[in-house]
């Protein structure tokens, strides 16, 4: 017998993603969800709480704009605020199947994104929050045999789902990375470019992502952030999973990173690319 619980799951948690009619909701789960986190963060965080995240002294050493408040979640949210705005929740791997999704070619053109990137044999990419590898296996030929991508994950299931995929594909160029929530693991000074596909709003801990994304670029090597539109009402996307291009360029601006170009031509997403300038 398929229980309400596995209905759910087979059909995964996509639909928070989705704004409007077009998704499923599972209204009573996400209910009862929602008041079980709200006790508990309420129990856990009092009122009182100041300004911070682990409140350790690496924190608090930072400027104050880039340390992290809290609030009582917002329902996709996880109730972290970084420069004004709100967390996301992370895609949980039981909804990998719509990373996969068809009509995805129409509604984000992954092979035209990877033509404005310009990426060229050899090069070594790092696809930061790979999921199943929808963006990293199309990047695989384009870097070669020379080149290599890291497919960093924190969900083991979605790397065990790129292994999977990868062998059916015969792919050998994507070495999948098991990092942290603030640390991708990777070799400093290695990465040509870095890039996050509807990922980096969901990082609970931007600051520090970004910090060690940053050591892992070679001077001169790129980050790119595609990111849903916030600008645009017409992009069926919910709120928390949608960036402003000015938003982007706030939260990168305390690391080493230069603007270079924001590129429009995708039907929902903006390509926001910076360069890692040298610091010394
Ligand atoms: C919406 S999915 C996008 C997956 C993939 N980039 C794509 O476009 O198909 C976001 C992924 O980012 C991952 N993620 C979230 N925070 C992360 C972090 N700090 N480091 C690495 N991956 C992270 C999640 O586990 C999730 O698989």
């Amino acid at each position: 017998m398929i229980t309400k619980f596995q209905r759910v799951c087979r059909k995964g948690f996509q639909p928070r993603y989705i704004s409007g009619r077009r998704g499923f909701q599972p209204r009573k789960l996400t209910k009862i969800g929602a008041i079980f986190v709200s006790i508990l963060f309420l129990l856990i965080y009092p009122t009182t709480s100041p300004k911070g995240d682990s409140h350790s002294e690496k924190d608090m050493a930072r400027p104050a704009s880039t340390q992290y408040e809290k609030r009582i979640p917002s329902r996709d949210g996880i109730g972290k605020i970084y420069m004004g705005r709100e967390i996301s929740q992370v895609m949980g791997h039981l909804a990998a199947g719509w990373l996969e999704r068809p009509e995805r070619e129409r509604e984000e053109m992954p092979n035209k994104l990877l033509e404005m990137l310009k990426l060229k044999k050899g090069d070594v990419v790092a696809d930061i929050g790979v999921g199943t590898g929808y963006i990293a296996r199309r990047i695989s030929p384009i870097v070669g045999k020379t080149g290599t991508i890291y497919g960093v994950e924190i969900q083991q299931e979605m790397l065990d789902i790129l292994a999977k995929k990868m062998a059916e594909e015969g792919i050998t160029n994507i070495k999948g990375v098991l990092g942290t929530i603030t640390n991708p693991k990777l070799p400093p000074n290695s990465v040509d470019l870095a890039i996050m596909v509807d990922v980096y709003h969901e990082f609970s801990h931007p600051y520090e992502m970004m910090h060690n994304i940053c050591r892992a670029l070679k001077v001169g090597g790129r980050v790119a952030f595609i990111e849903y539109r916030l600008e645009d009402d017409n992009v069926p996307i919910k709120r928390l999973h949608k960036m402003s291009e000015l938003q982007v360029i706030k939260e990168a601006t305390p690391h080493p990173l230069s603007w270079i170009e924001t590129l429009d031509g995708l039907p929902w997403q903006h390509v926001i690319i910076f360069e890692k300038v040298a610091t010394e």
